[in-house]
């Protein structure tokens, strides 16, 4: 049995840190276990432009501890009336890794999000010129879709003509969810990847409701049936170059999950690499998780690896039932329970 495992220090495709006394209280959960980290877009107002990504980015950065060498890669929150020009300009400076496309109202602060694909194909096609990664929330908004159908229902009506009108566009289908989307990354080709969460590796919308509600395992997109997990399992465990780890670490303090409108999203930060790599165990590929973790990543962005190693044990690890964040409290993903893997000083 494997009880060590040395890799390559992994990256996380797919965060959220908010800003203010939230960013600076979870930013260090993340440098912990991440050389690197493609930053959401999603504050109050968003990050639209280079001038308000580079600002961003200097508040993380004063927020991560010292010693620590952690990098934010920063992304564009895409409108409908988003500046190509400041895009390009931007990616060409250096401030923005990639472009976020939040279909209008699909999730936390996409209010500002695009209210037709179609209006952005122009950015699109820039984007496509200029080799900027697009990074897609994939699902339907419309009230007559069923929450649960939201994501294969984007497929069929965006993703598909999005592929197809820009081949060369490289198109990271973020945390997904579905059999759908796993098995439509796979048949594409190599410009399009996708993202997985831990929380979909682990459990299945009956998480959510069977109980009593249970508001720390709500995100968006929302966890499926089983036989979707199962397919997401393969997949990250498959080899496949095109998936790799994106965590969607979303926190929200307690009392904003716990009250009778709760938010959507899991601040799985804190045990993040714990968490997959209980997964990977239980799945018996841990000889593919640093590929997952650390390689295929880099590889879709174009970025170089990085250099330093970590080393994984296996002993276990008490997930705290809450952690204390910004003068209140938040739950941790996994809170309470315990895990069998963890991170070597
Ligand atoms: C995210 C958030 O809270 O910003 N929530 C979530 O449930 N994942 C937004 C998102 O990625 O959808
Ligand atoms: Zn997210």
């Amino acid at each position: 049995m494997t009880d060590r495992l040395i890799i390559r220090r992994p990256d996380d495709w797919h965060l959220h840190f908010r800003d203010g006394d939230v960013m600076r209280g979870v930013v260090p959960y993340t440098s912990r276990q991440f050389a690197r980290a493609i930053v959401m877009p999603n504050l109050t107002p968003p990050v639209t432009t280079a001038a308000l990504a580079a600002d961003y980015r200097d508040r993380i950065l004063a927020a991560v501890p010292d010693g620590i060498d952690f990098s934010p890669l920063m992304t564009c929150y895409l409108t409908d009336t988003t500046d190509a020009d400041d895009l390009a300009r931007g990616a060409a400076e250096g401030v923005f890794t990639a472009a976020k496309l939040y279909p209008a109202n699909a999730t936390t602060n996409s209010a500002h999000g695009v209210s037709d694909v179609e209006k952005i194909y122009p950015v699109l096609a820039r984007m496509e010129a200029e080799g900027i990664v697009l990074c897609v929330h994939g699902e339907v908004t419309d009230g007559d879709i069923d929450v649960f159908d939201r994501e294969a229902e984007f497929i069929e009506r965006h993703m598909r003509a999005i592929v197809s009108n820009f081949p060369k566009l490289k198109v990271v289908f973020e945390h997904i969810t579905t059999a759908d989307a796993a098995e439509f990354v796979a048949e594409c080709g190599e410009a399009v990847a996708a993202t997985i969460t831990p929380q979909h590796l682990h459990i299945n919308r009956n998480a959510m409701l069977v109980g009593g509600i249970q508001p720390h395992n709500y995100c968006l997109p929302v966890a499926k049936r089983e036989t979707h997990r199962l397919a997401l399992r393969k997949a990250a465990t498959s080899g496949s170059s095109k998936f790799f780890l994106g965590t969607d670490s979303a926190p929200h303090l307690r009392s904003a999950k716990e009250t009778s409108c709760g938010c959507a999203g899991i601040f799985n930060a804190p045990f993040a690499l714990e968490s997959y790599l209980t997964v990977f165990d239980e799945e018996d590929a841990l000889d593919r998780f640093e590929a997952f973790a650390s390689l295929n990543g880099p590889a879709f962005y174009g970025l170089p690896v990085n250099e330093e190693m970590i080393t994984l044990e296996r002993v276990e690890v008490a997930v705290p039932a809450t952690l204390p964040l910004a003068g209140e409290e938040i739950v941790p993903w996994h809170g309470g329970q315990k895990l069998g893997w963890r991170i070597a000083d």
